[in-house]
């Protein structure tokens, strides 16, 4: 199994291009389902994520071309195989977006449930209720969610929590919907805003999308589009607090600023100096960042998806942070491994109390999950001596090519097998 080996001690300095958002892309590949005609897909990550996606729809019928530039395009004409298997689905619970689509174009689906992962339980009761609401008749046995209708009929769904990946299913079934859906308490997620951009230009009729309610009515059909997926905000914001972190001064190209207005603050709070221009950030960071408190929460709050980050940060940052998580149950499982390191990190409930070390020590770590790999990839970078990161396979789920594009910024990074 890989690893990385880090030689910690170098500000990170340079320029690096953001790669397209996976939150993004495995929404926007789903929607190929919803349609025959085929669907182009521009800037789309090479992630493990993605090719687990492409596997999954490939198997099912979808055709699936992809160029050297990463342009992807889909055709789902010929589908045979509504069905997600339980190998998929549990290593990527992402899989669940093929639901909404699959039961609106095809009348059925067959989706492993995705059971427990790491950070927490997550559910998906709140996609089931609100396919329900549209007229499909749910199931679940033996592990496995069936879902039939034969025409969805548009309804009002009030979601009991926000749900990125349910407001985006509900989203997608509702466009083939006979008649109007709104979704309220619907996820604010730029990759929300993403996806409807595409759905509206293969002729689907969203409003809404970016605030709390969606409205959509629906169409008979949905034709082909060409369409960019945005940069990924997580990929820049880990970037740019591993630039806090050691010191360093970075530049990343091709970003959205606008979606990472959360993250840029609390790095202006730890003493960072950003600066926005276009779709370039810079960032330079002088001396050791102060501590900052964080409260995750659904967009435009601080992303739980760079809270073990965040937790790097204040690791090695003048005085205490408090870190609260309040979208997930489960998702500290780095603080333990940054405490090899050298971190002081109490954690009572969902309240990691980060007091700040002058310096961290190179360790062996493992990592739990995707971003809290990225966490000890950041501490691995700050800390003295070397740091050797096991089952690295959760960072390829999610960050194109890390090392690589670390290694340009100076960093000592290597991958070991
Ligand atoms: C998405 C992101 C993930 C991010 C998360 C929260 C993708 C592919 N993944 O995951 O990176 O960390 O949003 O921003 O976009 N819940 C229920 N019932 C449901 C659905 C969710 O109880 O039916 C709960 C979850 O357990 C969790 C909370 O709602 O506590 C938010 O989860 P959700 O927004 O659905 O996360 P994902 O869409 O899976």
């Amino acid at each position: 199994m890989d690893k990385l080996l880090i030689r910690g001690g170098v500000p990170l300095a340079g320029e690096v291009r953001v790669s397209g958002a996976k939150n993004a892309a495995l929404p926007l590949l789903c929607a190929a389902l919803l349609t025959d005609q085929p669907l182009r897909l521009a800037n789309v990550p090479h992630l493990r994520d993605v090719t687990t996606m492409l596997g999954l729809l490939a198997q099912m019928g979808v055709e699936v071309n992809v160029d050297e530039q990463m342009c992807v395009e889909l055709n789902g004409a010929h589908l045979r195989n509504p069905v997600a298997p339980y190998e998929l689905v549990k290593t990527m619970r992402a899989s669940i977006l093929v639901l909404g689509p699959l039961v609106a174009r095809h009348g059925q689906a067959r989706v492993s449930l995705p059971g427990g992962c790491a950070i927490g339980q997550r559910p998906v009761d709140q996609h089931l209720k609100g396919l329900a609401a549209l007229g499909a008749d749910i199931q679940v046995e033996q592990g496995y969610i069936t879902a039939r209708a034969r025409r969805l009929q548009g309804a009002r769904i009030v979601a009991d929590l926000v749900t990125v990946t349910g407001t985006e299913n509900l989203m997608m079934a509702a466009c083939l919907a006979e008649g109007t859906t709104v979704i309220e308490n619907a996820a604010r997620e730029p990759e929300v805003v993403n996806l409807a951009a595409c759905l509206n230009a293969m002729g689907a009729r969203i409003a809404g999308a970016g605030t709390d309610v969606i409205t959509v009515e629906g169409v008979r059909e949905l034709g082909g589009a060409s369409h960019r997926i945005m940069p990924d905000r997580v990929e820049t914001g880990t970037f740019l607090v591993a630039a806090a972190a050691t010191g360093g001064t970075v530049a990343l190209r091709d970003a959205d600023p606008a979606t990472l207005d959360a993250v840029i603050g609390k790095l202006r709070e730890a003493g960072a100096e950003v600066g926005v221009d276009g779709a370039t950030i810079r960032l330079a960071m002088r001396g050791r960042p102060q501590s900052v408190d964080v409260r995750t929460a659904p967009y435009p709050a601080f992303p739980t998806d760079m809270q073990a980050q965040l937790m790097a940060l204040d690791a090695i940052a003048t005085g205490a942070g408090v870190i609260t998580e309040t979208i997930f149950e489960n998702r500290f499982m780095h603080a333990q491994e940054l405490a090899r390191l050298g971190a002081d990190i109490d954690i009572s409930g969902n309240t990691a109390i980060v007091r700040g070390v002058p310096r961290l020590q190179g360790a062996s770590v493992m990592a739990t999950d995707l971003r809290a790999s990225a966490s000890l990839v950041i501490a691995g970078l700050v800390a003295e001596g070397e740091t050797l990161i096991d089952r690295i396979y959760h960072l390829d789920r999610g960050y194109e090519a890390i090392e690589e594009k670390l290694a340009r910024l100076g960093a000592r990074i290597r991958r070991v097998h």
